[in-house]
C-alpha cells in the first residue's frame, strides 16, 4: 500500500487544469476515450518536450562519456525471449467472474473479520491511501450486518497474492460485494502483441517494446564498434514504451503507452559498482531538483535484497510524494552483466569488448537509471500547483492559480503584452519584441483583457515572466515592465537584460 501523502492539490483539480488549459486530454475522447492512453495538448507537448530536452542535454550532450541512440519500437521477438520478458514480464491477475472486472492481485486487498477470536467472514478493498481504514470499516459493517456480538479485532490487510486457496472463495469481489466470484491469481503478460507482415500466425508474432532498455543492449556491439567509446560509458535513449497494464490509474502515472528516458552505464566487472550506483542515484536526484522538484517531496527506497531478481545487485527507487501517495518516479538498478550475457547466449554474437585499461576482454556490468517522462510531468504539476489569495487591482482579494514550473521546463518562457490593444504604437513595439524573442524561446503574445487578467492566465500555465510594453517604453528609454510569476514583483528592464536573464535561467 502506498504511504499516505499530504496532498497539496487533489488529482481532480490537476486533471481539470490539464484539460482546461490544454496540457492533457484523454485519447480519442470523441469516441469515449480509451483507458490508459492520453494525448498531450499544445502546452503539454511543450512541457514534455522541455523535460526530454533537459534530460538529453544533461545526460548526453553535456557529457563526454554518454552517447544517445534511437532504436525501433518493434524489435526481433527473440530480444524479448533473451531479456526474459516473454516468460516473466507478468502481473498477477484476478478476475471477477460476475462483473467481468479485472484486478491486479497485488492491488486487491482483503482481511479476515475476526470477532472474539473467531473468523466470521472476509472483506476486500482496492489499494488506496485508505485501504486499511476501508477494510476496518467494511469489517465493522459486516459484523453489524450479521448481528454478531463480541469484540472485533483490528483487520490485518493482505493482498490477493497472499490468499490461501481455501480463502479465495470466501473473499468478496469489490465489484459485487459478494464472495464466490474471484478467481485465483494467474500470470498475465503485459506485452502488447502484434504481427509483422501479411501473415498473422505464430511465426509473425512481435511485441511493442515494454521498455527502451533492450535497444541499448541489442545495439551494444554496434555502438562500441562505431562510437569510439571506452569504459566506463553510457548509452541513452528516449522513447515510447507500451505495457498492457491491468489497472492503469492515477492519470498519467500508470498508463499503457508512455515515454521512458533510460541510460545504460557500462562499467568494468571489477569496478566499484556500489560507488557508481550511488553516484547515479545522486545524479538523478540532483537533476530532478534542477528542473524544479522540491527536495522535500523526494525520498529513496532500497528494494530488499530478497526481492531482487537473481542477477540484480541492488535497486534504489527515487520516490516522489504524489497526491495519491509516495510512489516510484525513477528506478536505478545495478543489473550486473545479465542482459548482455543473455543476448550473447540467444543471438550467438559475442558481447565481450576489449578494455584498454585492464588489457582484458570482458562483458561489462551495467548501472541503469530508468525514468518515465510522464511521471516527471505529473510530479512537476503536483509540486508546482498552488492556489493563493492575492490583492486584485481594486485592492480586494482574489484567488490566483499558479503553476510554479522551473523556467527550464515551463511551456511558455515569456508572455509579451502591449498595455493597451487600441494603441498601435504599443502593439507594434510589443509584436517586434515578441518576434525577436520567439527566434530563441517559446513565447506568447497577448493583447486581450485587463493586464491583471492576462497575468492570471499566464500564472495558471506556469509562465515565469510577463513583459508589458507601455508608453514609457516608447517615450523614454525603451525599458518595459518585467513581472515575475512567483513573487509577482515588477521591475523595469531593457531588452538586453531580458535576453541575459533568459540565457541564465533557460538552459
Ligand atoms: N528498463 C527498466 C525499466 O523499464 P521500470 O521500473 O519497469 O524499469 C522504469 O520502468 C520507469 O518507467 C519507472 O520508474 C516509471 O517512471 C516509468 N514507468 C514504468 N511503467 C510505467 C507506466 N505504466 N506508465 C508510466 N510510466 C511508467
Amino acid at each position: 500500500m502506498p504511504d499516505p501523502a499530504s496532498p497539496e492539490v487533489s488529482m481532480e483539480t490537476l486533471v481539470a487544469l490539464c484539460k482546461r488549459r490544454g496540457f492533457i486530454f484523454p485519447s480519442s475522447e470523441i469516441y469515449g476515450g480509451i483507458n490508459g492512453f492520453f494525448d498531450f495538448g499544445p502546452l503539454g507537448a511543450e512541457l514534455k518536450k522541455n523535460i526530454r530536452d533537459c534530460w538529453w542535454d544533461d545526460m548526453v550532450r553535456r557529457r563526454d562519456d554518454i552517447v544517445g541512440i534511437e532504436t525501433s519500437i518493434i524489435m526481433h521477438p527473440k530480444v524479448w525471449e533473451a531479456s526474459g520478458h516473454v516468460a516473466g514480464f507478468t502481473d498477477p491477475l484476478v478476475d471477477c467472474k460476475v462483473s467481468k472486472q479485472r484486478y491486479r492481485a497485488d492491488q486487491l486487498f482483503f482481511a479476515q473479520v475476526v470477532v472474539d477470536g473467531q473468523v466470521v467472514g472476509y472483506v476486500s478493498a482496492l489499494e488506496s491511501e485508505r485501504t486499511a481504514e476501508e477494510l476496518q470499516e467494511a469489517a465493522e459493517s459486516l459484523k453489524r450486518k450479521k448481528a454478531i456480538q463480541g469484540k472485533l479485532a483490528p483487520v490485518e490487510p493482505r493482498d490477493m497474492t497472499e490468499a490461501k486457496p481455501e480463502e479465495i472463495a470466501l473473499i468478496p469481489s469489490p465489484a459485487t460485494g459478494e464472495p464466490g466470484s474471484l478467481t485465483p491469481p494467474r500470470s498475465f503478460n503485459m506485452m502488447f502483441q502484434t504481427n509483422v507482415g501479411a501473415m498473422s500466425d505464430a511465426s509473425s508474432v512481435a511485441y511493442l517494446r515494454p521498455e527502451t532498455a533492450q535497444g541499448m543492449f541489442a545495439d551494444f556491439k554496434a555502438v562500441v564498434d562505431t562510437g569510439r567509446v571506452k569504459l566506463p560509458f553510457g548509452i541513452a535513449q528516449i522513447g515510447r514504451s507500451f505495457r498492457n497494464e491491468i489497472t492503469p490509474r492515477n492519470f498519467i502515472f500508470r498508463s499503457r503507452e508512455f515515454e521512458q528516458m533510460e541510460m545504460e552505464y557500462f562499467i568494468h566487472e571489477d569496478a566499484d559498482w556500489e560507488k557508481c550506483h550511488r553516484g547515479w542515484i545522486d545524479w538523478c536526484r540532483d537533476w530532478l531538483v534542477s528542473i524544479g522538484l522540491p527536495l522535500s517531496h523526494i525520498s529513496e527506497y532500497n528494494h530488499p535484497r530478497e526481492k531482487l531478481a537473481f542477477y540484480s545487485r541492488g535497486t534504489t527507487d527515487i520516490m516522489f510524494r504524489y497526491p495519491f501517495g509516495v510512489q516510484e518516479l525513477w528506478g536505478i538498478a545495478a543489473r550486473g552483466n545479465y542482459d548482455l550475457m543473455q543476448h550473447e547466449k540467444h543471438s550467438g554474437v559475442p558481447q565481450a569488448i576489449f578494455d584498454e585499461a585492464s588489457r582484458k576482454k570482458i562483458v561489462p556490468h551495467v548501472i541503469e537509471p530508468a525514468v518515465g517522462v510522464d511521471r516527471i510531468f505529473l510530479a512537476v504539476l503536483c509540486a508546482g500547483y498552488a492556489e493563493e489569495d492575492v490583492k486584485d487591482e481594486k485592492g480586494g482579494v482574489e484567488k490566483r492559480t499558479v503553476l510554479r514550473l522551473s523556467p527550464r521546463i515551463a511551456p511558455v518562457k515569456v508572455a509579451v503584452f502591449p498595455l493597451l490593444k487600441n494603441k498601435p504604437e504599443l502593439v507594434v513595439r510589443a509584436q517586434e519584441l515578441h518576434g525577436r524573442l520567439k527566434k530563441r524561446y517559446a513565447v506568447f503574445y497577448d493583447e486581450s483583457g485587463a493586464i491583471g487578467r492576462r497575468y492570471r492566465r499566464q500564472d495558471e500555465i506556469g509562465t515565469p515572466w510577463c513583459v508589458t510594453i507601455d508608453f514609457d517604453t516608447i517615450e523614454k528609454d525603451g525599458t518595459f515592465t518585467l513581472r515575475e510569476r512567483d513573487s509577482m514583483q515588477q521591475k523595469r528592464i531593457g531588452e538586453a537584460e531580458l535576453f541575459a536573464l533568459l540565457e541564465e535561467k533557460v538552459f
